[in-house]
């Protein structure tokens, strides 16, 4: 069974900012030197078996649709794939022509996630989490395996 995707409603709001507290530290998210406060995003919800079981938040910024953040609370199911798929739509409908994300030198399963679904690995911004830490003090100095978190991955895919 895969998942039914929403629009983040206010409803939605006081999970989602326990869900990104949780999950990340802050609700902060600083991506290519910008701060972002994921609470005043845009979202998109998923929900299976009548329980909320994802969250991906983006960005719109001219023709261009970022995602900030994407979560699954029920992992290897099709929750973040249809999230992502969900958010193709939401750009395209915006009129987008570029959806793009970041992710951390760290974060092997999402860069192996992302390209799997068409997105193309299209810079490496070396040493931008440690000038991220700047602005966000609360980034730790190692991710996930233990591995040193320093750099950040761009990833995009052209919406047709
Ligand atoms: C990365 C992440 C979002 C993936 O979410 P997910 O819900 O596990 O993703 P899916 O279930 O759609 O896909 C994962 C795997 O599950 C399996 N899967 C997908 N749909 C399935 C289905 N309907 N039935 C059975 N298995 C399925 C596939 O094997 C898939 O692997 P693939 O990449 O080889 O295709 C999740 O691991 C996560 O929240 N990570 C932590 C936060 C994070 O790093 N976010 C990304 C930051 S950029």
């Amino acid at each position: 069974m895969g998942a039914q995707v929403r629009p983040l409603e206010e409803a939605d709001r006081a999970w989602a900012y326990r869900l990104l507290a949780g999950r990340w530290g802050s609700t902060r998210m600083v991506t290519r030197g910008v701060l972002h406060d994921l609470t005043r995003l845009p979202g998109l919800v998923a929900w299976r078996a009548g329980e909320r079981a994802g969250l991906l938040t983006y960005h719109l910024a001219g023709d261009s649709c970022e995602i900030v953040s994407l979560d699954s609370l029920v992992e290897g199911v099709g929750v973040g794939s249809a999230l992502a798929a969900a958010a193709q739509e939401a750009a395209r409908a915006a009129g987008c022509r570029r959806l793009w994300l970041v992710t951390t030198n760290d974060n092997l399963p999402a860069l192996r996630f992302w390209q799997k679904r068409g997105f193309r690995l299209v810079a490496v911004h070396a040493g931008a989490v440690d000038e991220a830490r700047r602005l966000k003090p609360e980034i730790p100095a190692t991710g996930l395996e233990g591995i040193p978190l320093r750099d950040e991955l761009e990833l995009a895919l052209a919406l047709q």
